[in-house]
């Protein structure tokens, strides 16, 4: 098990710089399995060592895994001169340096595209998700302008199952999007799950068709799905089984 110093430990968990956790290390504050330890450079084991900070036990994570229903008007990128980001939405117990990695959104949704984003400080789970080769199923619920009738959605229904060519974006081109699996809910919303992740895809894709996304929200990621009692803007952290579930697959 690799150690890291008590210093930096702390300053990872909210305790200030490393030069304010100096000072409560010097004024005897902080003790590390029941004794006062008075140095910073102190090695630590997450997992085995308990830490106390003026009497208060330091709850010792590496990485935090944040399920968040993104609202309308938020952008996913970390800086924005615009509009706030997801990581502005976050409290100040969240706005820390964390062990693992910095806190990150997992892949994009667009500034009005609402619902199911993840955020994390586990670089792998981002990259398990995000990675092209591993397919991960995102599921949208997507409004569109124009009524379908049924039988022209039964074609889309065949279309989408098939792949076809995608019309470009901007600077991004035209692409042969993979199978994705389409199902009606009305007229004009249905459910869309893609396994791939292009710039403005769910979009893009019904463009190609000369309709128009007026409202899109991502309802699941892998075996993930939003947790329905989450208002849009509101986040909560994974359950031990929920971040199983995104690791299945
Ligand atoms: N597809 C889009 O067009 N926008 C998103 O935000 C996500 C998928």
């Amino acid at each position: 098990m690799k150690k890291e110093r008590l210093d930096k430990i702390l300053s990872h968990h909210g305790f200030g710089s490393r030069k304010d956790v100096k000072t409560l290390v010097r004024k005897g504050l902080v003790q590390v399995n029941g004794k006062i330890c008075l140095n910073c450079e102190t090695g630590i084991d997450d997992e085995a060592d308990e830490i106390f900070v003026d009497g208060e036990k330091v709850v010792l994570r590496k990485n935090v895994y944040i399920m968040m229903n993104k609202a309308q008007n938020v952008v996913t990128s970390t800086k924005d001169g615009i509009h706030r980001t997801v990581l502005d939405e976050l409290s100040d117990d969240y706005k820390i340096n964390f062990l693992g990695g910095n806190l990150h959104p997992v892949g994009r949704l667009d500034v009005d595209t609402e619902g199911l984003l993840l955020l994390t400080t586990d670089g792998s789970l981002t990259h398990h998700l995000t990675s092209p080769k591993n397919h991960v199923p995102k599921t949208y619920f997507v409004v569109l302008k124009n009524p379908v009738a049924s039988s022209e959605q039964q074609n889309l229904v065949k279309k989408f199952a098939l792949g076809f060519e995608v019309v470009p974006d901007g600077n991004e081109s035209a692409f042969c999007c993979q199978s994705a699996n389409l199902v009606w809910i009305s007229e004009n919303s249905a459910q869309l799950t893609i396994h791939e992740g292009k710039y403005h895809q769910v979009k893009r894709m019904f463009k190609t068709f000369e309709n128009e996304v007026i409202f899109l929200k991502r309802i699941s990621v892998g075996k993930l799905c939003l947790d329905e009692k989450l208002s849009t803007g509101e986040y909560r952290e994974l359950t031990e089984e929920e971040l199983s579930l995104l690791l299945e697959n």
